[in-house]
């Protein structure tokens, strides 16, 4: 059957959901587990239950909505992403999929089809990392650890703070564990958040493999003292660490790391006064790479550059890691699945590596798992001026909807 999904009611439900959490200026401001996430939870289930379909909250807080297959022992196909966004994100990442998916089983149910699989669109808790990243679906896969949780990226307070708000405590996140046995593969509908569908006019991306991410909160420490008295040739200033150290890795990875990438997100200065020499600096530090290889080499060369640098200007480093996020290849039968379903539709396509993290690279080990990019304008993403064309939107649902079907199509029980 050639189904399409609704256009109507797939734009009137992007765009309510786009209202919760919206900061004035086409953007979201939904950090997991924060109160406008927390709505934005609530409003998803209300509205699987609006559409008749079974609702789901596990111990990681993963939402869901399911349209059972008449054959009760049957495994369960997961459609998803997640409703949460980074601080004063867009209103694309994560959203579309969620409602992409709940879109696709409403098109399933109204024409009444019996399908192998159960469908369960999967709204997954704290994909962005604002707390510890990839958590819900690590969760259900038996990938996250006591230690992720020890040391999460937002900090324990963060963290504690959001499971009190959402109700929920530590050891279900870790006991949200599914079998793998009854999980017949998973797909996610993402925005590209890269230029290369646009500057290629290409409709879809076919996703082979997800970047590897690494971070660590370093500290330069120095000595804090007085700006206006101190001689230049005297001080101790964890500033010039942090900033050389920004400046050299930047020059390293652009020179030796293709494919990689670092980024700095965060740099504190304390005790940070205009007439104190900064004592101590503090930095968040991220970094990716296609393979755990190259992830491995990247860790070292960088941390290596760090010791130097506060070395050269007469700092102690001091180093905590924090989580990874592995690499992972997409499976060879979503991607078939993902590509049938854009040909089935004349919508050209095209294969490309994820840059960005995502869901589906915890599902990766898991069970066959695969992702359908849409065009971004201008590439952007992480910011209120992400967008995607409506048709784009309604392309990458429809490839979704149809490479569900071409899933249960491959592999019917
Ligand atoms: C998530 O979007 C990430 O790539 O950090
Ligand atoms: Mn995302
Ligand atoms: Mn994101």
């Amino acid at each position: 059957m050639a189904l399409l999904v609704n256009s109507d009611r797939f734009k009137s439900d992007f765009d309510a959901l786009a209202q919760i959490g919206a900061t004035g200026d086409g953007g979201v401001n939904r950090p997991a587990l924060s109160e406008a996430h927390l709505a934005a939870r609530r409003w998803f289930l209300a509205r699987a239950a609006e559409a008749g379909l079974e609702t789901r909250l596990d111990s990681a807080s993963n939402h869901s909505a399911i349209l059972r297959s008449p054959h009760p022992e049957a495994r369960t196909l997961l459609l998803g992403s997640h409703t949460d966004s980074v601080p004063n994100g867009g209103r694309f990442d994560g959203a579309l999929g969620v409602i992409a998916a709940l879109e696709a089983l409403r098109t399933v149910k109204d024409a009444g089809m019996a399908l192998p699989f159960h469908l369960e669109a999967i709204d997954f808790t704290d994909e962005e990392g604002t707390l510890v990243g990839l958590l819900g679906s690590r969760a259900i896969t038996g990938g996250l650890s006591q230690e992720a949780l020890k040391s999460p990226r937002g900090g324990r307070a963060a963290l504690a703070a959001g499971l009190a708000r959402a109700g929920l405590a530590e050891a279900g996140l870790l006991a949200a564990r599914r079998d793998p046995q009854s999980i017949a593969g998973y797909l996610e509908l993402h925005i590209e958040q890269g230029p290369r569908l646009v500057q290629s006019a290409v409709a879809i991306g076919v996703v082979t493999g997800i970047v590897g991410i690494r971070s660590f909160r370093l500290a330069y420490h120095g000595k804090a003292n007085h700006a206006g008295t101190t001689p230049m040739e005297a001080r101790s200033d964890a500033s010039l660490g942090a900033s050389a150290f920004v400046l050299t890795a930047r020059e390293m990875v652009m020179r030796d790391y293709s494919g990689c990438v670092v980024n700095v997100g965060q740099m504190a200065f304390k005790p940070g006064a205009f007439n104190i020499i900064p004592g101590l600096a503090e930095l968040a530090l991220e970094f990716r790479a296609p393979d755990a290889p190259q992830l491995a080499d990247l860790e070292k060369a960088l941390l290596g550059l760090a010791q130097v640098v506060g070395r050269q200007y007469r700092l102690k480093l001091s180093v905590e890691p924090l989580d990874t996020c592995v690499p992972a290849p997409m499976s060879a039968r979503a991607q078939a699945a993902i590509t049938a379903a854009a040909d089935s539709l004349a919508l050209t396509h095209t294969a490309l590596p994820s840059g960005a993290g995502h869901d589906a690279q915890s599902l990766a080990p898991f069970t066959d798992a695969g992702m359908i990019f849409i065009p971004s304008q201008d590439g952007v993403s992480h910011s209120p001026r992400e967008f995607s064309e409506w048709e784009a939107c309604m392309n990458g649902a429809n490839v979704l909807l149809r490479a569900a079907l071409k899933m249960c199509e491959a592999d019917g029980r």
